[in-house]
């Protein structure tokens, strides 16, 4: 009989050993909560298929971002539901759109808050692809670039701290930055949805702001799950276009593409924990199959584990809690 000489388990048996040993930590500091703005006043909607996410409207925005701050979260991450849309997305280019004047809000109640913009237009356009529609029903990729371009800098005006493209258009954080530094405003960062999927992960956000596709899907420009180095060349491209934070996006069924961006480059990494992915576990809490409050935490570790430095969650709320 031969006893083992080395004992992983002696290190697993209380609760401060296994404190003093973690090798992966959570912390508020990494924490990005998405929040949906809309028209009207004192309007909050909650996302049927989100639970415990909701449809605010300005002021309910400013009230939520005070709540954040409060939590400790460093930034939220703003979606704009427009009143009205159409075929260009006028909304999303307009000083007065629905993004800029809750940023406005945002910087004036609690400026200290990260303001960071999604910056995309299936949002704003009546047929929910990412951009300009050709006559072949094609996304064009350059006219785009010049109404990102636009959106952008109503962000920036508004005052915005961060931006977020997500539209995957080739050639869309050079052409962002250089509109940007034009403009004055070479001080506000990028962070790139960089390695972008097209994914059925991206389902309840669509209900959340009305932006699926009402022909066609995205996969023209989304990327194609069951590719990797594809997603390093997106994230070299990135990379030399002068993104300051490089995304993965989904996060979970993406965890050996967040190791291996966070391996090979050398900016900070961030994830997106996305709406089906928070989704699957509530329905599933909600049946009494399992337990959110556990799973969100091994679910938000692993996505760390993997080497995201910042995430992107709708628990960003709830883990502030826990994490306190
Ligand atoms: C595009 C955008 C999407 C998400 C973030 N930005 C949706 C899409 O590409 O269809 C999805 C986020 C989520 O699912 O939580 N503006």
């Amino acid at each position: 009989m031969q006893y083992p000489e080395y004992r992983p388990r002696r290190l697993r048996r209380t609760d401060n050993l296994r404190r003093l040993t973690r090798e992966t930590r959570l912390s508020v500091d990494q924490l990005i909560l998405p929040l949906f703005v809309l028209e009207g006043e004192k309007v909050r909607q909650e996302i049927s298929s989100m639970p415990g996410q909701y449809q605010l409207s300005v002021d309910e925005l400013v009230r939520e971002a005070e709540q954040a701050a409060k939590l400790g979260i460093p930034g939220v991450l703003l979606f704009g539901i427009p009143g009205h849309k159409d075929p260009s997305g006028s909304d999303a280019v307009s000083d007065e759109g629905i993004v800029p004047r809750a940023v406005r809000a945002l910087k004036r109640a609690v400026p200290e808050l990260l303001c960071i913009t999604d910056v995309c237009f299936c949002e704003y356009t009546d047929h929910g692809h990412c951009g300009w529609i050709d006559e072949a029903r094609e996304v064009d990729n350059d006219r785009t670039l010049e109404m990102l371009g636009e959106q952008v800098l109503a962000h920036a005006r508004a005052g915005a701290d961060m931006v977020a493209p997500s539209g995957m258009m080739d050639g869309m954080v050079g052409y962002l930055r250089e509109t940007l530094d034009e403009d004055g405003f070479e001080s506000i960062p990028i962070m790139s949805y960089s390695a972008k999927y097209a994914s059925a992960f991206y389902g309840p956000f669509r209900d959340a702001v009305g932006s699926a596709p009402r022909f066609g899907d995205r996969r023209a420009y989304q990327m194609d799950p069951a590719n990797a180095l594809e997603a390093m060349r997106e994230v070299t491209l990135d990379v030399q276009e002068g993104a300051d934070i490089v995304m993965v996006k989904p996060a979970l069924a993406y965890l050996d593409i967040i190791r291996r961006v966070k391996d090979e480059f050398d900016l900070p990494v961030a994830a997106y924990n996305v709406s089906g992915e928070y989704s699957m576990i509530k329905a599933a809490a909600r049946l009494g199959w399992l337990d959110e409050q556990r799973m969100m935490l091994e679910t938000v570790l692993a996505i760390r584990r993997a080497g995201a430095d910042i995430i992107i969650t709708y628990w960003a709320r709830d883990l502030a809690r826990i994490l306190h």
